[in-house]
């Protein structure tokens, strides 16, 4: 980020910051999927305590995700000079699900005809 802010192009810059969070959230993504397979072979307290946790935050996460790899599309495909949506389709429908980030993502299709 720092050498594309260097260079002058800060719309670079911001693509480097998107992909490295796109990187995060896959991995923090990844993360909570395994804790909630985890927490399905544990009993008593540890079970409670780590599924109240997962239950809480694993949303968020999986939103988290799918809004930022929206957002790192959009600004990818502006910077080639390419039709964008911004902000992406999965910011303006709260997208929390895969099936609706999927679907997000079909609906530039028709944003763009004419
Ligand atoms: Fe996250």
């Amino acid at each position: 980020m720092e050498m594309a802010q260097k260079a002058g192009d800060p719309d670079a810059a911001q693509v480097v910051v998107a992909e490295c969070l796109v990187l995060a959230e896959t991995k923090d993504h990844l993360n909570w999927e395994l804790m909630g397979e985890a927490v399905s072979n544990l009993t008593g307290d540890e079970r409670k305590t780590l599924k109240d946790a997962h239950d809480e935050v694993e949303d968020e996460e999986d939103e988290h995700l799918y809004h930022t790899k929206g957002w790192t599309r959009e600004l990818w495909l502006e910077g080639l000079g390419l039709p964008a949506v911004r902000p992406p389709p999965e910011e303006e429908e709260d997208v929390k699900t895969a099936i609706a980030a999927a679907k997000a993502k079909d609906s530039r299709k028709t944003m763009f005809k004419k």
